[in-house]
C-alpha cells in the first residue's frame, strides 16, 4: 500500500463530481487500500478519492472515535437511501483543509448503500459520529466541502488561510 499526497482547497479536482465505479477492478481496489493507508497515517477518520487526485466515487471510513474496534469500511458508490427529519451538529474539519474547523448541521441518522470490496451490495444505518462522517464523504464525491456549509465570510477567510498555507508549503 502507498500513501497517497492529499490535494489542498482551493483545488479544482475537490470541485468536480466524481464518476461512479463501474468495475471494482484491482485498480480500485489498490486505490482504495492506499487511501485507508493515508486516511490512517494523516491521520484522520474519512478520505475520499477526489482529495487523493482520483475523481472516482470511492470513499473510506473509520471513525473509530466512538468504536474502538472498527475496522475501516471502504465504500464504492456510496448513496444515501434514507436521511432522517432530524439533525444534529458536529464539528467538522477536512483533511483538505488542515486545522480548520467549523460546525455544520446535518440529518442525525442516514442509511447508505454502496458496493463492496467484492462487488457485493450492502446497506447500514449510520448515527452519531458515523452519520456526519459518511455524509461529509459522499459530500466530496459531488465536489462540496464543509465549509460551504459556514458563513461566506467564514469560508473566505479559510479558504485565504489555505491558499497562504499551499504558497508556503510550495516555497518549501
Ligand atoms: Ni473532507
Amino acid at each position: 500500500m502507498t500513501i497517497r499526497p492529499i490535494l489542498i482547497h482551493p483545488e479544482p479536482k475537490l470541485r468536480k463530481k466524481a464518476l461512479p465505479v463501474t468495475v471494482v477492478s484491482d485498480q480500485m481496489l489498490r486505490l482504495a487500500d492506499d487511501m485507508v493507508e493515508t486516511m490512517y497515517e494523516a491521520p484522520g477518520i474519512g478520505l475520499a478519492a477526489p482529495q487523493v487526485g482520483a475523481l472516482v466515487r470511492v470513499i473510506v471510513l473509520d471513525c473509530k472515535g466512538e468504536d474502538q474496534n472498527s475496522d475501516a469500511i471502504q465504500m464504492f458508490n456510496p448513496k444515501i437511501l434514507f436521511a432522517s427529519y432530524e439533525k444534529n451538529t458536529h464539528e467538522e474539519g477536512c483533511l483538505s483543509i488542515p486545522d480548520q474547523y467549523g460546525e455544520v448541521e446535518r440529518p442525525s441518522v442516514v442509511t447508505v448503500g454502496w458496493i463492496d470490496r467484492t462487488g457485493v451490495e450492502e446497506q447500514r444505518t449510520f448515527n452519531g459520529l458515523w452519520a456526519t462522517c459518511v455524509q461529509h464523504e459522499i459530500d466530496h464525491l459531488n465536489g462540496k466541502l464543509f465549509i460551504d456549509y459556514l458563513t461566506p465570510l467564514r469560508r473566505q477567510l479559510i479558504t485565504r488561510k489555505m491558499k497562504k498555507l499551499k504558497r508556503e508549503k510550495l516555497q518549501g
